[in-house]
């Protein structure tokens, strides 16, 4: 995975690119280097062939046999090939016993291919003036040699630039990955909702610092014109909250005051307990944008889940009785304590027990449970109510989502939306699941870190 992510880099393939362009450009060099090296060494061996020739033939026919013999015994090298024979092709003398027959008889040097001959050897064949035939040859073993050296280092080269070029583009393109990696992470945690997050900007200002500072100015951007919303609606709810206790007050007046009789009297009860509704609405919204706002570790202390439920269980325990629900508890002695705000963790647990006694019938039965998981404690309060469909368990948690099954329960959707809030701001996870039957609703209380 991770290698196939560094192939996929700019700096890796244009790396890669470099390497192959250099190994063409170090090959093409080298055969350069070559062609000439080899050219003009096979001018000097057809110079000294052309030259041993006439220096023969120089002292006409007479012993020419016998210079041919002696220049065959001075060779102590063995690198130069002699051959004389008649016009009819029968040797006469030298270490070349038959005529090549691909040799044209014109005295012009040429590579030669032949037995008992090393390969590449140069060789030309003349006619004597008197008629005779000389075949005189010089082995190429230097150009042998050259061939060998430059495809060997050719070789080597090869390797090496591959070597040298796969280990460059990895190490050039780590880099940028890593910080991908730091973009990747801190994007995680913008697109879980935390608003303060930017994109972390090095020093290089290269090409990935400034998409993270336009990345940033958008975010910038983002989190302002959604504080521009968030405080709009916390500014109504603030507003309209002392004009409805006003409101409310003079019902209550009227109410307390007046002795209006049967339907009169109802309608007042009824407007004063939809202003009731509406202030206990505007509360939570408050108390929602109240929470988004707060200094996230400013009423951090290590907090003992046990003794927040147990309180939450005390404290509810009437209204179970009440409504004709057993209330059960179920709690592990030995939860590691967390880092929490406890006021906080209180409200979001008292909403969840809240909730599963409004929804649960009579005889039913709410358990509030403490449980140490892997990675920490985990709070739940499961009952065997009516439960929540899958297909609305994300949409209960929004702002006024009540589900359909039980929206004839009195409830402005708030509830759930608080206890987001407070398991967001401690980076903890609620989740809902089907409790077979009922709901039992999650709070794993481990901040889960950003990426989790
Ligand atoms: N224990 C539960 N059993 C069944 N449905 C539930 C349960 N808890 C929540 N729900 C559903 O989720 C919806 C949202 O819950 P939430 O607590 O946000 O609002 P509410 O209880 O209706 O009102 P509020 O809490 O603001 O008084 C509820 O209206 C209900 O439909
Ligand atoms: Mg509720």
């Amino acid at each position: 995975m991770r290698l196939r992510e560094l192939w996929r880099t700019t700096p890796f393939q244009l790396t890669l690119m470099h390497g192959v362009v250099f190994a063409i450009a170090v090959m093409a060099l080298m055969g350069l280097i070559y062609q000439q090296t080899a050219g003009y060494l096979a001018r000097q061996i057809d110079a000294i062939v052309v030259s041993e020739a006439r220096n023969l033939t120089l002292g006409g026919a007479e012993h020419l046999p016998e210079r041919v013999t002696q220049a065959v015994a001075t060779d102590s090298r063995h690198i130069e090939y002699y051959g004389l024979f008649s016009a009819e092709g029968i040797w006469i003398s030298g270490n070349v016993h038959t005529l090549p027959p691909t040799l044209p008889i014109d005295g012009v040097p040429r590579e030669i291919h032949a037995k008992n001959l090393q390969p590449g050897a140069r060789a030309l064949v003349k006619r004597t003036p008197w008629g005779e035939v000389l075949f005189v040859g010089h082995d190429a073993l230097v150009l042998t040699g050259l061939r060998t050296i430059i495809v060997n280092a050719l070789l080597l080269s090869g390797g090496l630039i591959l070597v040298l070029d796969l280990a460059a583009a990895a190490v050039l393109s780590l880099r940028p990955l890593r910080r991908i990696d730091d973009l990747r992470a801190a994007s995680r945690a913008a697109l879980k909702g935390e608003l303060g997050v930017r994109l972390p900007v090095s020093r290089r200002r290269d090409e990935i610092d400034m998409l993270a500072g336009v990345a940033n100015a958008m975010m910038d951007e983002t989190e302002r014109l959604l504080w521009e919303v968030k405080s709009v609606g916390d500014n109504v709810a603030h507003d309209l909250r002392t004009p409805l206790n006003r409101l409310r007050a003079r019902l209550y007046r009227v109410h307390q005051e007046t002795k209006l009789e049967g339907v009169d009297r109802l309608m007042i009860d009824q407007a004063l307990a939809e202003t009731d509704e509406m202030l206990t609405r505007f509360r939570a919204l408050q108390r929602i944008g109240e929470i988004e706002r707060r200094d996230r570790q400013a009423f951090f202390e290590p907090v003992r889940l046990q003794s927040i439920l147990e309180h939450v269980i005390e404290l509810h325990a009437p209204l179970a009785e009440d409504r004709g629900v057993t209330l059960v508890a179920d709690i592990t002695a030995n939860a590691p304590e967390v880092s929490a705000d406890p006021t906080l963790l209180f409200e979001a647990v008292s909403n969840l027990v809240d909730n599963a006694l409004k929804f649960t019938p009579n005889g039913g039965k709410v358990t509030v449970r403490l449980s140490v998981r892997e990675g920490g404690p985990r709070v739940e309060v499961t009952d065997n109510g009516p439960g929540v469909p899958a297909d609305e368990r994300e949409a209960v948690l929004q702002r006024f989502y009540r589900a359909k099954r039980t929206r004839t329960e009195p409830g402005s959707g708030l509830g759930l939306s608080i206890v987001t809030a407070i398991a967001r701001m401690h980076h903890f996870t609620l989740s809902l699941d089907d409790a077979r039957p009922g709901l039992s609703v999650a709070l794993d209380c481990w901040p889960r870190g950003i990426e989790g």
